[in-house]
């Protein structure tokens, strides 16, 4: 059994978290990895159905989804978070619970977020109809020292992919991909 470890993402809604989880789920998997995406969106209407926007549950929110993943990574499972994550020291407290833990900060300009708004939520954040949004109205605390930084509003998916692939690579998480012939 190959170990596991978990690969949190974290950054503004709409920041390409999910889309990242999505490939890089489906690339790890053609390699041979068990994997398994937590995804905000998705663990909001399950797991913490009852929760909302609130620091306190979003903490409560992000330690579920930390404790969920410290279960998955140790029994050899690839635990892939898209979850906003916007506090520092919760972030930090599911890193110590973890053995292997690597932190990608999906980092985009508000600008660029503002302008995409696939979901049109920002535009109801500015007009005050959606109060505490993240970004607007509520806290994004950065990450200080990610395993890896990339920035959704200047390289393309499929780039962000290789990067993440190859910082796994050079972590010794995951196996070197044979070069291509
Ligand atoms: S987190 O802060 O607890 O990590 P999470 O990633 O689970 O957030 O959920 C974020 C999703 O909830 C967003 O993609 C958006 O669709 C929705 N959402 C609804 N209200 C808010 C809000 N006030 N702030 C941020 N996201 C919100």
């Amino acid at each position: 059994m190959s170990e596991g470890f978990t690969l949190w993402l974290t950054g503004l809604p709409g920041s390409g978290k999910s889309t990242l989880a999505g490939l890089a789920a489906e690339e790890l998997r053609r390699r041979g990895y068990r994997v398994e995406i937590l995804d905000g969106d998705e663990v909001r209407t399950h797991l913490s159905k009852d929760l909302g926007f609130s620091k306190a549950d979003r903490d409560a929110n992000i330690r579920r989804i930390g404790y969920v993943c410290k279960l998955l990574s140790r029994n050899g499972v690839i635990a892939i978070t898209a979850a906003i994550s916007p506090y520092r020291e919760i972030r930090d407290e599911v890193r110590r619970e973890h053995q292997r833990f690597v932190e990608v900060y999906v980092k985009c300009s508000l600008e660029k977020l503002f302008e995409r708004d696939d979901k049109g939520l920002y535009a109801k954040a500015l007009r005050g109809e959606i109060p505490f949004f993240t970004g607007v109205s509520d806290p994004y605390e950065e990450p200080l020292n990610p395993e890896l930084l990339i920035e959704s509003d200047r390289e393309d998916a499929q780039s962000s992919l290789r990067r993440l692939l190859s910082r796994l690579e050079e972590l010794g998480y995951i196996a070197k991909a044979p070069a291509p012939q």
